[in-house]
């Protein structure tokens, strides 16, 4: 079993990442830890909390993080993950509220907890983290792997023209972590999943569809564009029925940027890759992150050939096989229905 930190700023990605790791039977979390990001922090903890509650782990501690990026004024997505960050979906009010500790805390305290156990999984701006570096600077012996989603490499941005959001929203943040990572050897190093491969992840109308069906053992159903709705009157399961109306949201959204009626699914991706259930590879190389360029601010570079004279801080993620990883996430994800 991997056990795992998630810090999540919970968005519709992220969301369907939770539910697949809490359906993951190589999955133990251990806490999930909210930051600021696609919608503002207090939002990703009700967030949080409320898909938790949806898919039955309320045992799962909550930590709220901080309010802002490290240096620059909070940007928040609400165009592509819906004015609360669900999409369309209507959680019901969570159960319970975050714990009293920060997120930052979190992290600090929970390594210390479990020495070398915990696999730390990013798939939000990395200010918690940043922060519990600035608390506790040995953070990353203790830590078993950190696996990160976020920059784009040999790609474009999804924020700026050459900037990814996770890393565009708290640069300074990103820098802090990447460079706290470096002296750890190759098997240690952070695994970074970029744009360059999440955007490879495609889910679409049938991928959901699928899902609903081995939930639901239910006829085939049709999920177009135009009758997107259609799938929500006919299931009486929660789950795929707020999870269909979040992805909905996020489809319309790429479609509405002339990606086709899609969603990236980038952070379920790299969950799957924190359990290592999903194929993938990696190239080492050595990552930073522009913090002063006028137009390129939050880019993330790779120096692949060791031209900076610096050791590889990481192993990025530069292949998968997307349809392996939806057989395998349609599999899981469908599964909370079937008792
Ligand atoms: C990342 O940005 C967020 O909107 C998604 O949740 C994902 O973590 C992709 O750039
Ligand atoms: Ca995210």
């Amino acid at each position: 079993q991997t056990r795992l930190l998630i810090d999540v700023d919970t968005g519709i990605d992220d969301a369907l990442a939770l539910l697949y790791l809490a359906a993951s039977p190589e999955a133990d979390i251990v806490a999930v830890l909210c930051t600021a990001g696609n919608v503002p922090v207090d939002q990703v903890t009700v967030n949080t909390l409320a898909w938790l509650d949806v898919c039955g782990r309320r045992d799962v501690e909550v930590f709220a993080g901080s309010q802002a990026p490290l240096v620059a004024p909070l940007m928040t997505t609400e165009d592509t993950h819906g004015p609360r960050g669900v999409g369309y979906a209507e959680l019901p009010a969570p159960t319970r509220g975050p714990s009293e500790r920060s997120a930052a805390e979190a992290w600090v305290e929970l390594t210390r907890a479990h020495p070398g156990e915990l696999t730390g999984l990013v798939t939000g701006p990395l200010t918690n983290l940043a922060l519990a570096l600035r608390l506790d600077p040995e953070l990353p012996e203790r830590l078993h792997r950190l696996v990160v989603m976020g920059g784009c490499f040999n790609h474009p941005g999804n924020t700026t023209p050459t900037s990814e959001w996770n890393v565009a929203v708290d640069p300074e943040a990103a820098k802090v972590v990447f460079d706290a990572f470096s002296a750890l050897g190759p098997d240690r190093r952070p695994i970074i999943c970029p744009l360059d491969v999440t955007e490879t992840i495609e889910m679409r109308p049938s991928h959901v569809q699928r899902i609903a069906r081995v939930a639901e053992s239910v006829p085939p159903v049709t999920l177009s564009p135009d009758d997107a709705r259609g799938l929500r009157s006919r299931t009486s399961n929660p789950v795929v029925q707020h999870l269909t109306d979040a992805l909905r949201f996020y489809m319309e959204f790429h479609r509405d940027q002339d990606l086709g009626f899609l969603a990236h699914v980038h952070d379920p991706f790299a969950a799957a890759v924190a359990l290592g259930t999903v194929p993938y590879t990696t190239r080492a190389a050595t990552v930073d992150v522009e913090l002063d360029g006028r137009l390129t601010r939050g880019t993330t570079i790779a120096d692949w050939m060791g031209m900076w004279g610096r050791d590889p801080n990481a192993e990025i993620v530069v292949g998968t096989e997307p349809e392996v990883f939806f057989d395998h996430l349609v599999e899981r994800v469908g599964v909370y229905s079937r008792d």
